[in-house]
């Protein structure tokens, strides 16, 4: 292992120089799937459980922005939504997405705009994992507001801000070499002030902390050093956000 990765497992505070999340994502596309012990993944799949299970599918339009490989795609078709479009600004990711899913419709992003989906005819829009990678998130926010249908839902999960602000960084493993992807600190109250703006309510709000449930991950990642200095800082949080009915 290299001396300044060594050298970070023992002062977290050491920080790695992020990359542009296109091309990171595109680097890390073939492994994404193949993360057992994924802190993260594993606090998205309770926090987004929690979320949809308020949430009819069958029927309706989904866009999923920032979809990756499709994580979350076999419970999104099992519950039969009428279309389900993916946008990301990764090919690498979109590439993997129709390994697993053939002809699925995906949209490559330039900017903020979501091609294919008409004003108001959106059912929900889910992003999980994504928000912090985006710069301008106003702009983003309005755009998923755009197309979502009166009464629909914006559902996001993401990296906590408290811990990004904390140095927090989405890093993974890519031929041996740690690499860390381009994450802007978008706070809670921010968002929740954005939506505001948008007309929109806020439904829930989930967040949840580093604490003793978690341990097994961090030493199974031989990183108790950031374990001791995240301990008590909220990781993940997820919104639920709906446009006034119809
Ligand atoms: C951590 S992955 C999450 C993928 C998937 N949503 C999941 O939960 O597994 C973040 C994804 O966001 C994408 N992404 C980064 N910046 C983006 C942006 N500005 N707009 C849309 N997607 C973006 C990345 O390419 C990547 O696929």
């Amino acid at each position: 292992m290299p001396l300044l990765n060594r050298l970070r497992r023992y002062f977290p505070s050491i920080r790695k120089k992020e990359l542009e999340p296109a091309k990171a994502y595109d680097q890390w596309a073939e492994g994404y799937d193949d993360q057992p012990g994924n802190l993260m993944l594993a606090l998205d799949e309770q926090v987004c459980s929690e979320l949809m299970s308020d949430l009819v599918i069958r029927g309706k339009i989904v866009a999923d922005v920032g979809c990756g490989t499709g994580r979350h795609w076999a419970r999104l078709l099992e519950a039969q939504p009428a279309r389900l479009a993916g946008y990301d600004v990764s090919p690498g990711m979109l590439g993997m997405l129709q390994r697993k899913y053939p002809g699925a419709e995906t949209h490559l992003l330039r900017d903020e705009r979501l091609p294919g989906l008409a004003d108001e005819t959106c059912d929900l829009v889910l992003s999980t994992l994504t928000v912090a990678h985006i710069d301008d998130i106003a702009s983003a926010l309005q755009e998923w507001r755009r197309v979502l249908r009166p009464g629909g839902s914006i559902l996001i999960t993401d990296y906590h801000p408290d811990a990004l602000a904390r140095g927090g960084q989405r890093t993974f493993r890519h031929n041996d070499r740690v690499l860390a992807v381009r994450n802007h600190i978008h706070p809670l109250d921010r968002l929740k002030e954005i939506a505001g703006e948008l007309n929109l309510r806020i439904e829930r709000c989930v967040e949840k902390v580093i604490d003793d449930a978690v341990r097994p991950y961090y030493e199974q990642q031989q990183a108790l050093a950031l374990y001791d200095r995240f301990y008590g800082v909220r990781i993940i949080y997820g919104l639920h956000l709906i446009a006034p009915g119809p």
